[in-house]
């Protein structure tokens, strides 16, 4: 780490977290705590909260939760290392300079200074596009019926005719010719030597959902190819794991997002007040995207383009907005190509009507598939309906399953039995003992599903333990750091136990630990677990002497499997854990 312990847990402990938070969100005493709407998902009534005495926030909607920095990590998109810069300053606390690995230094250097390279490119095109040289483009967004709010809201700007403009003048901001290379923004060939990558285009900013810009698609205004041009992926541009208008439609409110094709789309729905429009940045929906939207909603509208590719492109997002756990719904745009047109032709009302119309992702998947048969024929209708039935066999859940038979029985016309039938022989067929899953798969799934189970328990253990000084002692008469089977929680689960053997347990301070997003955030998991429906003193009790027995066997488990079977120490350590785990099945514990 940069920066020493004591001196991070200062920064930390001079931040208020509840200042520093009323700066974001409006809050509300209720009780000992402070209550607000969750700035990290859509909600109408206020399910975020944030402990002054304890100096964490935590989320009950969406489960999002840490301590000071995290808020600002997960707000402000800000590394570990800038969240404390950043409330260092606030505080008034000077930070010694920091003996960086050269090469961290150049990383965390190289981003912030690509995206310094980015936002003078943004301002330098939005100039263009309004100076003399910018008309022709002024004009085709005007005449795309744009507003001049919507121009600025979304900061289009124009790349002159002049094919090194740019460069000259990022050139003279003092970047070298390299660090404009790796922003994407020039590119170089033999015969032209350095130029600019966009020119002659109206620009459009990527920006992440920090308001960073972070990439640019360049349109040509006519005809030419390609239609769109886009910044290579760079160290701050992941196309897979951004969308276009994610800054502006997580502010939405909407329990939904509309996902659109095109940049277009999402500009003019929102300019028409969907401001709950996003789309992928030219690339096809991916797991990843489909992670970054479930941050936000549990639902997605497709309004993709009504053509061959955009149907095939809906068809296809589908099944990987479902793994997320997203539900899907398609929009039918036609007579019209995408919303941007459909919206100049019949206006917002006919297409909020339409998406009262939407349909279910899967059914929709059908009629598309019906358009391969001749329904007309008795062996035509008869094949689509085994290629449905196989289908159907996809749904793992035996309830949702059987709800969409229903639905396919009822859309279809045939009877619900026969359906039925069809599917339990399909899935005979296929080689399924029973129609629920392919065994294979669900032998995988199984273990993991174990596996996970284990690893919740052993965070809402941690969790409980956290909470209350008077739990964590009589929890941690049984179980010990060791017992937790993952490596980061066993190094939280060393902090508590650190912590407690100095005097009170100081969650907040733990988070200091983990300096590394990713842990960051899965260390703040730790503090927020909670079993949920667990209403009076004798469920919260039966459900702590479960888990703790859970994690205890597991751990035995666990430990049995990796003895090395000559250490004759480790097996009598073991004999004895297990027979303390039997005593174990007879604990009480008490929650006051
Ligand atoms: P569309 O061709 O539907 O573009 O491509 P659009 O956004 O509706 O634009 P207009 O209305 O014709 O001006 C959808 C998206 O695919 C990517 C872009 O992200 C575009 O917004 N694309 C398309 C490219 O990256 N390159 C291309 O040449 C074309
Ligand atoms: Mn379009």
């Amino acid at each position: 780490m940069y920066y020493s312990e004591e001196l991070i847990e200062e920064v930390r402990s001079r931040n208020d977290i509840v200042d520093v938070i009323s700066g974001y969100v409006r809050l509300q005493k209720k009780g000992s705590s402070y209550f607000g709407l969750c700035p990290f998902h859509n909600e109408k009534s206020p399910s975020f909260s944030v402990s002054r005495q304890k100096q964490m926030y935590y989320c009950f909607g969406c489960g999002a939760g840490g301590n000071v920095f995290t808020f600002l990590m997960e707000y402000e998109n800000f590394s570990f290392v800038e969240a404390v810069k950043f409330l260092a300053d606030r505080a008034g606390i000077e930070l010694p300079e920091m003996e960086y690995s050269k090469e961290a230094k150049e990383k965390a250097d190289l981003k912030s200074t690509i995206l310094e390279m980015n936002k003078l490119a943004a301002k330098y095109f939005y100039v263009q596009l309004k100076s003399e040289r910018g008309s022709q483009a002024y004009s085709y967004l005007k005449n795309r019926e744009l507003s001049d709010e919507t121009i600025t809201a979304f900061g289009l700007g124009f790349s002159n005719k002049y094919s090194d403009d740019l460069y000259k003048y990022l050139r003279e901001k003092g970047y070298s010719e390299d660090l404009i290379r790796q922003a994407g923004l020039i590119n170089t060939d033999e015969r032209q030597g350095v130029y600019d990558k966009f020119w002659n285009r109206v620009m459009f900013p990527i920006m992440d959902v920090n308001n960073r810009v972070i990439g640019f698609g360049g349109r040509v205004m006519g005809d030419g190819k390609p239609k769109y041009l886009n910044s290579p992926e760079t160290v701050v541009f992941d196309k897979s794991r951004n969308l276009y208008g994610l800054n502006r439609a997580r502010t939405s409110r909407k329990p939904y997002f509309l996902l659109c094709e095109g940049y277009m789309d999402v500009i003019s729905l929102h300019q028409s007040g969907f401001t709950n429009a996003v789309a992928s940045l030219g690339t096809a929906l991916t797991a990843g995207h489909a992670a970054l939207i479930k941050r936000y909603v549990q639902e997605v509208y497709l309004t993709y383009d009504s053509d061959e590719a955009g149907t095939r492109a809906a068809l296809r997002a589908v099944p990987i907005l479902r793994e997320a756990g997203i539900s899907a719904k398609v929009v039918r745009m036609d007579p019209y190509k995408d919303p941007d047109e459909f919206i100049k032709n019949l206006g917002a009302e006919e297409y909020e009507k339409r998406i009262h119309a939407a349909r279910n992702g899967f059914m929709f998947s059908l009629e598309m598939l019906e358009k391969q048969y001749d329904m007309n024929s008795p062996e035509g209708k008869t094949d689509f309906f085994r290629e449905v039935s196989r289908r159907l066999l996809e749904f793992e859940d035996e309830l949702e399953r059987n709800n969409y038979i229903e639905a396919v029985a009822t859309a279809y016309r045939v009877s619900r039995e026969s359906l039925e039938k069809m599917v339990a022989k399909m899935a005979v067929n296929v080689g399924m003992a029973r129609p629920v899953a392919r065994p294979k798969r669900a032998e995988g799934s199984e273990k993991k599903q174990k596996e996970d189970g284990i690893l919740t328990s052993q965070k809402a253990l941690l969790t409980w333990m956290i909470d209350d000084d008077r739990l964590f002692d009589q929890i941690s008469q049984y179980i010990s750091p060791g017992d937790f089977t993952e490596s980061l929680y066993r190094t939280v689960a060393e902090l508590l136990y650190e912590q407690r053997k100095q005097g009170a347990l100081n969650p907040a301070k733990i988070l200091n630990h983990f300096t590394e997003e990713e842990d960051h955030r899965e260390a703040a998991s730790l503090f927020n677990t909670r079993i949920k429906e667990l209403r009076t003193k004798e469920e919260r009790e039966q459900a702590l002497q479960e888990t703790i027995l859970r994690v205890k066997s597991y751990s035995i488990e666990h430990q049995t499997m990796n003895l090395d079977p000559t250490d004759m120490r480790g097996l009598q350590h073991l004999m004895e854990e297990k027979r303390k785990l039997e005593n174990l099945k007879n604990l009480n514990i008490t929650i006051q």
